[in-house]
């Protein structure tokens, strides 16, 4: 409840710090998902800094506050410069906003391609199996139709020939990954804008993950297919650069390749008494906070900052797929191409979700990822910056770690417990049927500090059961507190 006389400041920056003990690691080199961390000592004091300066500014209205304005189109030119567009490119009419975040730069992508076809009554978009989950956020909430193309077990890539078969009539938009968040391969983007082209459809590329390390990487020497701009076909695209381009949280771009394809994105109304209403992104009033920390960021950064960052990300990737493939019992998912290291197990006495907690006790916060169709459950790496010093430590922990999954032996969940969620209709479950399970699996006061079991129980249920038994889960741990 609200204090009747207020907290002293210090005390309450107090509370907080000590709120944030039991969160994971944000620095250090160990947390392998959620954030970015570069490892470059005073940019969170500068990112804090710049945020402090715009924090109140609203991007409501850009003519009230031209330095946010001024910011979101310098970001965009940065954006749009490093993938393929601006003035002399294949792409010189590049436009773009900033967005809150990957989600809502993808959701937008969508808005904007269904409202430049209103003549469609049921419109629909093609998205690799691979595609993020937030496609299918944008295809629900904008009551959009979801045609997932399924992706090679091996290469892990759908085929173009695939997602040329499955546009339609009212296909709006056609998506791909570059690269995809689960494996960090990029998809033939070249093929499949193509075939959208032909079929003069909207080509969206998810760059929301890789777009800010990928032309680095190429600069290195890797070799990046062409994703961006350049490629004929491809309408718009997505780069986070809360990601990669290592800014506080809270900024997305989303490009498109002309002002004509982005103008279905805006909404804007005038039919009320109040203010008229102009929105290029979803949200109305937005602080100026995180526009002003990313800029400040990518300022301060610069473009051999980048390439740099990248180099150390590079390493770090090579030297962590090598401690994989050391391992009797894992295998890659995939060759890293970009920054993900992906792996699964190939022998079942190996318990991928335990050995998961094997690495989070030595202090490695990895990412399970739930078997899905023919693809294996897996464990997924996001390597950053900060990675680089500490990754000669992984290999060492890697192999005790796999020694003790091994030790332990696969999670055993009662036959029965596996069998009703295999079974089990989202409908079926009862508020006390989750409770009882939640309880069961330790779920009462937070999540528990294994999680191997409440993962095998996952992921034996079919995805539908998983939605809603992590609704639920979530459901009960978002409760007020008074
Ligand atoms: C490829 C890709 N697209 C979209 C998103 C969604 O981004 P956000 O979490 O910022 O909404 C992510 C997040 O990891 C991603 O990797």
């Amino acid at each position: 409840m609200i204090d009747k006389n207020g907290v002293p400041a210090e005390r309450v920056l107090d509370e907080i710090r000590q709120l944030r003990v039991g969160d994971r690691p944000v620095h250090g080199g160990r947390l392998f998902a959620y954030v970015y961390d570069p490892g470059v000592a005073g940019l969170d004091e500068l990112g804090a800094a710049a945020h402090a300066e715009s924090a109140h500014v609203n991007g409501l209205d850009p003519t009230a506050f031209p330095s946010l304005l001024a910011m979101e189109n310098w970001l965009v030119g940065a954006a749009g410069g490093l993938l393929g567009g601006g003035p002399g490119s294949a792409a010189p009419d590049v436009v773009g906003s900033v967005t809150s975040g990957g989600t809502e730069s993808l959701i937008l992508a969508v808005k904007a391609a269904r409202d430049a076809r209103p003549e469609l009554t049921a419109p629909r978009i093609v998205v690799p199996a691979s595609g993020h989950a937030a496609f299918a956020k944008a295809a629900h909430l904008l009551r959009v139709g979801l045609d997932t193309v399924p992706v090679d077990p091996v290469t892990l890539r759908p085929s173009v020939a695939d997602m040329a078969a499955a546009i339609g009539p009212e296909t709006v938009l056609v998506a791909c990954s570059a690269p995809s968040y689960a494996h960090g391969v990029v998809d033939p983007v070249a093929g499949i804008a193509q075939v959208a082209a032909a079929a003069g459809v909207r080509c969206h590329v998810d760059a929301c993950f890789g777009g800010w390390t990928l032309p680095y990487l190429r600069r290195l020497g890797v070799p990046v297919p062409p994703f961006d701009f350049t490629v004929d076909g491809v309408t718009s695209i997505s780069v986070d650069l809360h990601k990669y381009a290592y800014a506080p949280k809270g900024v997305s771009v989303l490009l498109h390749r002309d002002a004509t394809l982005r103008s279905p994105q805006y909404f804007a109304y005038a039919d009320w008494p109040g203010y008229t209403m102009v929105n290029p992104v979803l949200a109305s009033t937005r602080s100026g906070g995180p526009i002003a920390a990313a800029y400040a960021t990518l300022r301060h950064l610069g473009d051999d900052g980048y390439l740099r960052l990248a180099a150390a990300t590079r390493d770090a990737v090579g030297c962590l797929a090598a401690a994989v493939r050391e391992v009797d019992g894992l295998r890659l998912m995939a060759e890293p191409e970009s920054t993900v290291v992906c792996f699964t197990s190939t022998d079942p006495a190996l318990d991928l979700f335990v050995l998961v907690d094997e690495l989070t006790a030595r202090g490695w916060h990895t990412q399970p990822q739930l078997r899905y169709a023919d693809l294996p459950a897996s464990v997924h790496l996001t390597v950053t910056a900060s990675v680089a010093p500490r990754v000669a430590e992984f290999g060492p922990d890697l192999a005790a770690a796999v020694a003790a999954a091994r030790r332990a032996g696969p999670v055993e969940m009662p036959a029965d417990l596996v069998a009703l969620a295999g079974s089990l209709t989202p409908e079926a479950l009862t508020p006390e049927l989750i409770g009882g399970l939640a309880a069961g699996l330790g779920l009462g006061a937070g999540p528990p500090d294994r999680m191997a079991v409440v993962n095998t129980l996952l992921d034996a249920a079919p995805a539908a059961l998983r939605e809603r038994l992590l609704v639920e889960f979530v459901g009960l741990l978002q409760r007020p507190t008074w």
